[in-house]
This record gives C-alpha cells, structure tokens and sequence, in this order.
C-alpha cells in the first residue's frame, strides 16, 4: 500500500534558507511547511500534526530552537524533530539528542542528508507504531470521532464543528500558555459541547427552518447541562463536563443556563465561549447563511468584556488576523465533504 507523503515543518528565520530547502525537500516528496519564527512554528504545531519538525537553533540572536523542540514534544510526541545550526558545540549536540531530537545538523544543511535522515527515520517510526498498542492520543481522536459523529447524526449541519472547536481552542489555550492537562481537558470539552444535544426530547427543530418558538429556545437552552451530566461519571471528566457545561455563559453575565459572570467561568470555559460562537456564526445552518470575516471581526470587536473575556478574545483575535480566512472557509469545506451541501465549482 502507498504510504502518505511525509510532512514537514521546516523552522528557520532566514526566509532564502527556509523557502529553498523547502522547495528541495518538495521535489524529493515531502509535504513541507514553513515557519519562519520559533512562535509560528509552535502555532503549527499545535494546529496540526507533522511526521518531522525540523527547526533552526538561533533565531536572530536568541536560542528559541530548544523551545520548538519542546512544543513537540509535548503536543506532537509521534513527531520526529531534528536541529540545525550554523554554530555546532558538542553539547548542543548532546542536550538536543537528550531532548529529543533525533539529529543535529550542521548549516548549511545538504537537502539530500537531511532528506534521507527524515526518510528513515520516519520510516522506523511508522513500523514501529504499526506494531505499537494504541496510545491515549489515538484512543482520544478515535473516541472524539465517534462523539461528534453522533452529534452530527442529529444536526448534519454541524459536521465538523466539534474538531474545528477543538482545533480552535487549542490554539488559543497555547497562545494564552494554559497547561498541558487544562489544554488536553478543554480539546474534549470542545469536541463534546454539545453532546446534550441528542439527548433532547424533541431533535427536529435542531435542523429547522425558520427561528425557534420560545419553547423550543427553551428546551434547546437544556444542552450545556444535560450534555455534563450525560458525560459525567469518571473523576477524569469533571474539568471537562464543567467546560460543557459553560459554553454558554457570557462573560457578562447574559449566557445560560446559570449566567455565571467574570472569573465563575473557568479560564478553559471562557476560550470554549468564544470559538463555539465563532463557528456558529461563520457556518451555514438550516436557518442561516455563514457571516463574512468583516462582520465576524466587527462583531467580537464589540463584544470585549461583554460576551467574552478581553485576554481571551484579544488573542483569538490576532489568530483571526492570521487563520481568518482559512477558519472561514472551513466549515464550507467540511459541510461539503459530509454531502449537506453541494460542492461550489472550482473558481476561475
Ligand atoms: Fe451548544
């Protein structure tokens, strides 16, 4: 069977470098990814897996390469990570082994080497996760595919929306340097925030037409506890059902179902508020047509201190300068690959 082209993330500062040895690796069959700052590449990594990250040490004059080594080591463990520097000492050699690196690299990098190093080695990492038992992330992705394919079974218009969510928030969690343990907690939240969902007496209206009859708001406003509940029961998801349970509230006070205020909503539950809104807004529904970027920013522009906490919506605001309109056009893509909607013709 063919394997999948290995993908690359290649980290360097110095845009030349970094855009030829992409090209160089292109043509010997990798899928590449560039970074130019040791911040972008930490985003990409927590965006999205890699099979390799391989990361520049200095970057203008600061020593942040140990830092990209350590953000994949902790989001991507299956990831392989190689160091390349101009500067080699031994003991840069010997603490990036001992961190995890696979290679250290002296510049300028021969693109043949370092192609056959990330070939092999990703090759002895396939085999052996081939023979491997499952391990908690595949158990995680496995399960969390299956919750939201239940919940998109009752309203086929949110295809896609819990791993976005989750994609979301784990972006703003690491920009914000919330922990490993919150993070990994708040990515189930989002998968499953609306899990009540299928446990309401009457699904059809999910998928209705026209606005809600005062009732149906009403019972609909339901899911954020019934969902807790229904998720409850192992003491390893109470962080998360309490998120579930949040993602509702506002800031201000004017959520549901128990208008928590301020600081009553967890740091995790605020950063779910404010993406579970996004994607609400920027998807097509059974009652809506998706919102542009420009009223999408306008919007949570307006809404600091109201809906959402500033800090968080500050820093999901810079991603939105950076992902706008890729996140926007996310949804598009998924409801099309789930067959809800039919596919736009190809532009040009
Ligand atoms: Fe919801």
């Amino acid at each position: 069977m063919d394997q999948p082209q290995p993908t690359v993330l290649l980290v360097d500062d110095e845009v030349g470098t970094l855009e030829l040895m992409g090209r160089l690796l292109e043509a010997q069959g990798f899928q590449v990814h560039l970074a130019n700052s040791s911040r972008d590449a930490i985003r990409l990594i927590a965006d999205r897996s890699f099979d390799a990250v391989v990361s520049d040490v200095m970057f203008e004059g600061s020593e942040e390469g140990g830092e990209v080594l350590a953000a994949c080591r902790s989001l991507r463990p299956d990831a392989i990570s190689i160091l390349m520097t101009g500067y080699p000492r031994i003991e840069g050699a010997v603490n990036a082994i001992k961190d995890g690196a696979i290679d250290y690299l002296q510049k300028p990098v021969d693109p043949i080497v370092l192609s056959a190093t990330i070939q092999r080695a990703v090759r002895e990492r396939r085999m052996v996760r081939r023979t491997e038992d499952l391990t908690f992330n595949d158990m995680v992705d496995i399960l969390s595919g299956l919750v939201s394919q239940t919940i998109e079974r009752v309203d086929p218009y949110t295809a896609g929306h819990g791993e976005r969510t989750r994609r979301y928030c784990r972006q703003i969690a690491t920009d914000l340097g919330l922990d490993l343990e919150c993070t990994q907690r708040l990515e189930l939240a989002a998968i499953a925030h609306d899990y009540g969902k299928i446990y309401l007496e009457d699904l059809s209206f999910l998928t209705k037409k026209g606005p809600l009859t005062p009732g149906e708001y009403k019972m609909v406003q339901r899911h954020p506890e019934v969902g807790a509940e229904r998720l409850g029961g192992h003491t390893q998801l109470e962080d998360v059902c309490r998120y579930v349970a949040e993602h509702h509230e506002k800031w201000d006070g004017t959520g549901y179902p128990l208008r928590l205020k301020g600081s009553q909503i967890s740091p995790a539950g605020r950063i779910l508020c404010v993406v579970e809104v996004f994607d609400s807004l920027t998807t097509k529904r059974s009652y809506k047509q998706p919102w542009t970027l420009d009223k999408t920013i306008d919007f949570f522009e307006s809404q600091s201190g109201r809906s959402f906490e500033p800090e968080v919506l500050d820093t999901f605001l810079r991603l939105l300068e950076r992902h706008g309109e890729e996140w926007l056009d996310a949804p598009r893509r998924d409801l099309e690959l789930a067959g809800v909607i039919e596919a736009q013709p190809a532009a040009g």
